[in-house]
């Protein structure tokens, strides 16, 4: 008997793999090439992706056998969610597979940001001794804006609590109870904006949430603050973002993700000021781990005909 066959479209664990077993053909593609991903979709029962791999409505019309879309991450912004499901495929995904890296990378740009550990670097690799250029802000005291509190955005807040800074947040969806309980005051998207010295995102990607903070939003932040973001490329604005940092209205970024992605060339990267990152939020080999095999196990699951419970 045939053994169904599962298309690996982007790097999967070696757990994950592992998992996977025997009990499939594994076969793999690259994802991110239309032109290899839409043939090799023909005769497939699970597609398993991470970000790069677009399956849309096109995808799934070109996998006539696909019973399984199996997103090795958090967000499902790239897989067509409704045309999957119209066409009876079941989409699963690892929801906390990679919050801890997530909230730990967050953690990492915005001391990058505060001092400039990046810049310094570049610049003494390059020969250049430079204290005063490169000197920095302290984050005690400081406030700190977390737009979207889910579980990134509380994972962040936890691991910035003990540096001495006062967390607000802006989630339309949260108890100010539940918030208060963790320490964090919860407030609007503008007074985040007026008052906090460091605002990252921790929101999906959505038709609310895309162009969120563009060219009128930075307009009404203090000239000090410094954005991050590791959560979806294009919910700050990035030609807003190049303006303001230009003009000196923001002070600094990290960036770690990208309207369109790979992304090797934007105007943000000819500014001193900002640190970039290509997407490594969930590139742990911890998260890869868990992500990997969490999606193989609900792979495994739904090709059985069995329930497939939240990882
Ligand atoms: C996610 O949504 O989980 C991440 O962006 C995963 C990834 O790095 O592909």
């Amino acid at each position: 008997m045939n053994k169904p066959v599962v298309l690996v479209a982007e790097e999967l664990s070696e757990a994950g793999l592992a998992v996977l077993g025997a009990d499939f053909e594994v076969r793999h593609t690259d994802g991110a090439d239309r032109s290899q991903l839409l043939p090799a979709l023909a005769d497939v029962d699970a597609l398993i992706v991470r970000s790069a791999t677009q399956v849309d409505a096109e995808a799934i019309a070109a996998a006539s056998r696909l019973r399984v879309v199996a997103r090795a991450g958090v967000g499902l912004d790239n897989v067509d969610v409704e045309a999957a499901t119209k066409a009876g495929v079941m989409v699963v995904n690892a929801p906390t597979s990679n919050i801890t890296s997530a909230a730990e990378h967050t953690v990492a740009l915005i001391l990058a940001s505060a001092r400039n550990v990046a810049q310094a670097h570049s610049a003494l690799k390059d020969g250049e001794w430079k204290r005063s250029k490169y000197t920095g802000v302290e984050l005690d005291e400081k406030v700190i804006g977390i737009l979207g509190l889910g579980k990134i955005g509380q994972l962040v807040a936890q691991r910035l609590q003990p540096f001495g800074v006062e967390i607000i947040a802006y989630d339309p969806y949260l108890q100010p109870a539940r918030a208060a309980a963790m320490g964090v005051r919860l407030a609007s998207l503008e007074e985040v904006l007026q008052q906090a010295d460091f605002i990252t995102v921790h929101l999906p990607k959505s038709k609310e949430t895309l162009g969120l903070i563009g060219d009128r939003e930075l307009h009404m932040v203090k000239p000090s603050v410094r954005l991050i973001n590791v959560a979806r490329g294009g919910i700050i604005d990035e030609n807003a973002l190049y303006s303001a940092l230009k003009e000196g209205r923001v002070a600094g970024a990290g960036i770690d993700v990208f309207a369109k992605e790979p992304c090797t060339d934007s105007p943000l990267f000819e500014l001193d000021q900002v640190v970039v990152t290509p997407h490594l939020g969930a590139s742990t080999h911890e998260a890869q781990e868990k992500a990997g095999t969490q999606v193989a196990r609900s792979v495994k699951l739904a090709l059985a005909g069995e329930f497939v419970p939240d990882a």
